[in-house]
């Protein structure tokens, strides 16, 4: 089955780190947001990924090359008229007669995909939440779908779209873009995926619903903090390290060099970094890292960073170097 997965955005909230990386390739729990995505996709049987890039887009195509052999198709996004015209970009991608699942790429879920991509009905991913207008929301009723509407200025529903589509027939959803965009039906000034899916109802078509528990924003760096945490619940690391007191949950890449320090509870170390006379916890190390004499908590310390002084929390995009005495 194909998936597309859009990834364009520019992930403002997390500069400085974006400034040099796309959201998607930030780490988080040892691996970047967007390998977590992939590797659910891929268990479950997914064996084409159309990946809808734009800012710094290059870098997510490198890396997921690099990293994964399934088939992958890039798709440009050179203007941001909403995320109905961008799944619509990929329509040349797609067989009609084919399934389709789409998941938005900047949120990590935690969902048994596998009876999902088996449903024989399309069916849209929820959750409740205690504020909706931030989402899109569906109305429900007699085990199914009666309404779609992209972020409500009134309240209609609780059940909020999380960003995980399973659409029986891709040709339906196709059309139904087609024709809002040849009417220039725009909400809230963008091309909706939302709008498409309620006249794919409107036009007859069963949609069902399946709870997401597990869903997980990496938007803001407390999130991304949070996430790190989560995600490393079960992760432990046996290897000692000379003159180290490691306290799990931790990931700690391969690679890494640690002298003198403590690292942990819930902290990712990544590759080729050197963390020595610190005390690191809570946080989240980038790729060649130079960390020394510093006492880290609720950090996130992009690559390539050099980092020595006594600051307490700090979030510092890449090739920084701070010196604090
Ligand atoms: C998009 C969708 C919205 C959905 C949300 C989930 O909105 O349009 O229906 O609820 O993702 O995160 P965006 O967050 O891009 O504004």
């Amino acid at each position: 089955m194909k998936a597309i997965i859009p990834v364009a955005g520019v992930g403002t909230r997390l500069r400085p780190h974006t400034f040099s990386h796309p959201k998607v390739l930030l780490n988080v729990a040892g691996k970047p947001i967007i390998g977590h995505i992939m590797d659910k996709l891929i268990e479950a049987g997914v064996d084409e990924a159309i990946v809808i890039v734009g800012y710094l887009g290059n870098m997510v195509e490198e890396w997921l090359r690099k990293h994964y052999s399934i088939k992958l198709t890039f798709v440009d996004q050179p203007e941001r008229l909403g995320l109905g015209h961008a799944i619509w970009m990929c329509k040349s991608y797609v067989p009609e007669n084919e399934p389709l699942f789409i998941i938005l790429g900047d949120t990590i879920f935690d969902v048994d995909l596998d009876a999902v991509l088996k449903s024989p009905f399309s069916s849209l991913g929820v959750k409740e939440v205690a504020d909706p207008r931030r989402f899109g929301v569906a109305v429900t009723g007699g085990g199914k779908i009666l309404k779609l509407v992209e972020k409500p200025d009134t309240p209609v529903s609780n059940l909020a779209i999380v960003g995980l589509y399973f659409l029986k027939q891709a040709g339906q959803l196709f059309s139904c873009i087609d024709y809002l965009i040849e009417n220039r039906i725009l909400t809230k000034g963008e091309y909706q995926l939302t709008d498409a899916l309620q006249l794919m109802i409107e036009n007859g078509e069963k949609f069902t619903t399946f709870p997401v528990q597990g869903w997980y924003d990496c938007g803001k760096p407390e999130t991304l903090l949070s996430t790190n945490e989560i995600l490393l619940k079960d992760h432990k690391t046996e290897k000692e390290y000379h003159g180290c007191i490691i306290n799990n949950p931790v990931f700690i890449a391969e690679n890494a060099i640690l002298e003198n320090t403590i690292v942990g509870p819930n902290t990712t170390i990544g590759e080729n970094s050197v963390i020595s006379n610190s005390i690191v916890r809570d946080s989240i190390i980038g790729n060649d890292a130079r960390v020394t004499h510093i006492m880290l908590e609720h950090s996130i310390v992009g690559n390539n960073t050099t980092i020595t002084g006594n600051p307490h929390e700090i979030n510092i995009g890449d090739f920084s170097e701070i010196r604090v005495g």
